[in-house]
């Protein structure tokens, strides 16, 4: 589904990620570990078409993401984003910032996903007035929301407590049975034992 080759990335002198190849098939769950710094989020920022790299491509089903021309068309029809930095809009409700993925997803909908992440109650609360975790959990139902092919979560539980991130876990699971495909940068074992490829990334390579 995603092919990445001789993927090499700087941001100032040295290269953080040195010719980079990896395969992702369809309905794979892909943990990427490594230590801070190493370069997980570059790699994810990369895959999921959010950076450019100095050198080498990455194709998602064949397509090269330096031949898209529609980006955020690209994006909406293929990709859920949860990210580290979750650019939740602090004066707007959280069902607003899930419509920002899609203004035309209903509140049955939008309702439907914050059960199972545990927060509908608070579907009319401001951004602003909502903790980290739950925070971390909009993003996360903003990432599923137009029912993307391939999910990118950084650190996705980096914020959660056990019992949350088991909420997440099993979200998780349910979305691999449905055949999404899912990358995630993470320091969590617990979930990158779910994972069925783990990838550590070291010295610029996996
Ligand atoms: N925008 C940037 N400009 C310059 N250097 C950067 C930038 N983003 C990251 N770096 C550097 O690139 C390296 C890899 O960073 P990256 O964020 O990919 O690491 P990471 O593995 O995600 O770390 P963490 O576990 O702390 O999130 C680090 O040395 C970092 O300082
Ligand atoms: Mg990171």
């Amino acid at each position: 589904m995603i092919s990445i080759k001789n993927i090499s990335h700087k941001y100032e002198k040295e290269f953080v990620l040195k010719n980079i190849n990896l395969n992702i098939k369809k309905g794979s769950f892909v943990a990427i570990t490594g230590e801070s710094g190493s370069g997980k989020t570059t790699l994810l920022s990369i895959i999921s078409t959010l950076l450019k790299p100095t050198s080498g491509e990455v194709l998602f089903e064949n397509i090269n993401y330096n031949n898209i021309k529609n980006i955020d068309k690209f994006r909406q029809e293929n990709i859920g984003f949860i990210f580290q930095f979750h650019y939740l809009i602090n004066y707007l409700t959280v069902k607003e910032n899930i419509q920002l993925a899609n203004e035309n997803a209903t509140d049955e909908k939008i309702l439907e996903i914050l059960k199972q992440l545990k927060i509908e109650s608070l579907i009319n609360s401001y951004a602003n007035e909502i903790s980290g975790g739950q925070r971390q959990r909009v993003a996360i139902a903003r990432a599923l929301i137009n029912n993307p092919k391939v999910i990118f979560a950084d650190e996705p539980t980096g914020n959660l407590d056990s019992k949350n991130s088991l909420n997440v876990f099993n979200l998780f699971k349910e979305l691999i049975k449905q055949g999404v495909t899912l990358i995630v940068a993470t320091h969590d074992k617990n979930l990158a034992s779910l994972a069925d490829i783990n990838i550590e990334v070291k010295d610029g390579q996996l």
